[in-house]
């Protein structure tokens, strides 16, 4: 199996610092290279050439009145071919329960969207011990979902911070989820142009999704190369 390499590019990027992104951007390989920009650029991102492009956040209803969001046929519209779904940001800054995040999930596939299930543990749990508890529960409605989709473990404590686990602490925790889903299972938190090459070497590690790094155009293609 190919690897998965996926940007997340958070509230960063107007319409037209994407344009400018894209300008730099060339990537050469054989994975697959996702980027996913706020809404707003998802036009733009998705008119360029050599790789797909993704949504950061979909709704499961089809239509209806959900003011400020965004349904899968829309994303569907647009040309998108996977959303995030249950980022750690999502989850405590906007109160996402893993109901919820596993419907949208049963959503996007039924719109074939391919959901990218975003799990993991805070910093908290890390330290008391819980990881592989809080993700069984966070997994526990994977076997709900009939079709394509994506595991991405992100540490919650790894996002942003530039902390990364050991990667026998990697190794581990993705044995643990394979146990539990078949599905390619990508690691997420301050991945790096310097570091992504030894994680995705890592047994099981079947890609990386990345956010600060990916908004620069070198680095992210030099994770993409290190795939390669
Ligand atoms: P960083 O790569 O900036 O740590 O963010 C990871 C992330 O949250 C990707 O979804």
């Amino acid at each position: 199996m190919g690897k998965f390499i996926i940007a997340n590019w958070k509230m960063n990027m107007t319409n037209a610092g994407a344009k400018d992104f894209l300008d730099e951007f060339r990537p050469q390989t054989k994975n697959t290279v996702v980027i996913c920009p706020p809404f707003t650029a998802l036009t733009t991102v998705g008119a360029a050439d050599g790789f797909a492009v993704g949504a950061q956040n979909m709704h499961y209803a089809e239509n209806g009145a959900y003011t400020g969001e965004v349904s899968a046929e829309m994303l569907v519209e647009l040309g998108v071919g996977y959303v995030l779904v249950g980022h750690s940001e999502r989850r405590t800054k906007f109160v996402e329960t893993d109901e919820f995040v596993i419907n949208k999930a049963k959503a996007a596939i039924s719109n074939e969207i391919v959901p990218v299930v975003c799990v993991g543990e805070t910093k908290e749990e890390y330290q008391s011990g819980k990881t592989k508890d809080i993700l069984s529960r966070q997994l526990s409605g994977l076997g709900q979902l009939d079709g394509e989709f994506i595991v991405a473990y992100e540490p919650v404590w790894a996002i942003g911070t530039g902390l990364v686990p050991t990667m026998e602490e990697i190794a581990d925790i993705h044995v643990f989820i394979r146990g539990i889903t078949k599905a390619p299972i990508l690691y997420g938190g301050s991945v790096t142009d310097k570091n992504a090459g030894e994680i995705m070497a890592i047994p099981n590690v079947d890609g990386v999704l990345v956010g600060g790094a990916a908004l620069c155009p070198n680095k992210f293609t030099g994770i993409i190369n290190a795939a390669n």
